[in-house]
């Protein structure tokens, strides 16, 4: 799997952020066609499916975070996997949330950075969509 080459990238080797500022741009390119323009964080670009959304990092943080979270399991967390393309760029595929009012959240989500929780479509708990360590 692998997006049609737009942007020229070095390798990875070489120098791993700028190769993944250009993976970046080359997925987001074809991802932006099917989704529309993503949500930003700070180092992901989040495409919003029905019942998924697909991680794409922009910078290296955002890979650690894709990794990091694929590696945690808690019924607090969002569900979610990796995939990897042909050239290992990582992109995380995460259950949708239902975003909530601030006010509405429970209690313990004031505590969660950016309070970023929300409702998961699949177990009706509210749970955390960005747990990732950057
Ligand atoms: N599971 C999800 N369901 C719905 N929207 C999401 C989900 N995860 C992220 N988003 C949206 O995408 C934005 C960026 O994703 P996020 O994981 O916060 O990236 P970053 O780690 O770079 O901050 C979020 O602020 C939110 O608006
Ligand atoms: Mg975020």
């Amino acid at each position: 799997m692998r997006p049609e080459q737009t942007t020229v990238e070095p390798a990875p080797s070489h120098n791993f952020d700028k190769w993944v500022k250009a993976r970046s741009a080359n997925w987001s390119s074809v991802l932006e066609e099917i989704y529309g323009p993503p949500e930003k964080g700070r180092h992901r670009a989040t495409f919003i499916a029905n019942d998924y959304v697909i991680k794409i990092p922009m910078c290296e943080y955002g890979v650690g975070d894709n990794e990091y979270e694929a590696e945690q399991s808690d019924r607090n967390l969002a569900q979610c996997h990796l995939v990897y393309d042909s050239d290992d760029f990582p992109i995380l595929i995460m259950e949708k949330v239902i975003m909530v009012d601030y006010d509405l959240l429970p209690h313990w989500a004031h505590n969660v950075d950016c309070s970023q929780v929300g409702l998961s479509k699949k177990t009706g708990r509210y749970v955390i969509y960005d747990f990732g360590l950057n």
